[in-house]
């Protein structure tokens, strides 16, 4: 019995250190690459609206690399994410001490956010890019109540979520992944702008094998 509880504290110690080590890596991996496909679209589509563009939430900024992008296109950014080392390699970027007075910079997890206050309707593009399946199952379903609830009539979500034949799904099944109507059930008070569904094999950044299944979102909030 004693053995048994030594052992799983021993594998929990194991993959902590092991996901810890790889978030690090992702940073390391990440840094200076070009923002994300759907941000770049969806800041497009603004420019399309001739809509001012005010407050963005980047969801689990990590690096920062849509954070970036947004900052030297002039918009406001939220920055969240619950590891410390995003804030320290995101701080790296030039861009940031250029725009400091855009920026604000939570260290928050996305469970927590459901009981922050963050004022409702307050922010014009909601980011959320390799972010949102990593919050709890648990609390999946509130996270995303509130961040529909933090998203302007009219304003915007790009992301993507894990599709249920990614590789991690029997890897990590804790992770949150989704069917097609599941992710588009999500968007019911939304009118989705860009849909993709994508399967393929490729290395992570961390450099583990991959099969990748992802579904990329952009959706603007109409109710
Ligand atoms: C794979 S990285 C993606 C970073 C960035 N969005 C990008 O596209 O490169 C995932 C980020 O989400 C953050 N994250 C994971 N789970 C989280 C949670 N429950 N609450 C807040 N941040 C979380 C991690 O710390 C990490 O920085």
């Amino acid at each position: 019995m004693f053995s048994s509880k030594i052992s799983i504290y021993c594998f929990l110690l194991i993959t902590i250190t092991k996901y810890s080590f790889a978030v690090g890596n992702y940073y390391q991996a990440s840094f200076g690459k070009p923002a994300n496909a759907v941000t770049l679209k969806a800041i497009e589509l603004f420019g399309k609206d001739e809509k001012s563009k005010v407050q963005a939430l980047d969801l689990g900024c990590g690096e920062g690399r849509d954070t970036i992008a947004l900052l030297k296109r002039g918009w406001q950014v939220v920055a969240v994410d619950k590891k410390s080392q995003a804030f320290h390699w995101l701080n790296r970027h030039e861009a940031v001490q250029d725009h400091a007075d855009s920026l604000i910079c939570v260290e928050m997890s996305f469970e927590d956010l459901i009981i922050s206050n963050l004022p409702v309707d307050s922010f014009d593009l909601i980011i959320a890019n390799w972010s949102l399946p990593f919050c709890s199952k648990k609390h999946f379903s509130s996270v995303w109540q509130k961040l529909i609830s933090h998203t302007k009539i009219g304003g915007r979500f790009a992301g993507n979520f894990f599709g249920k034949n990614h590789s991690w799904n029997l890897e990590r099944p804790w992770l949150v992944f989704l069917d097609k109507t599941e992710v588009l059930n999500l968007f019911d008070s939304f009118a989705i702008e860009e849909f993709e569904e994508i399967e393929y094999d490729e290395l992570s950044a961390c450099g583990e094998e991959v099969h990748w299944h992802t579904y990329s979102v952009i959706a603007k909030r109409i109710k």
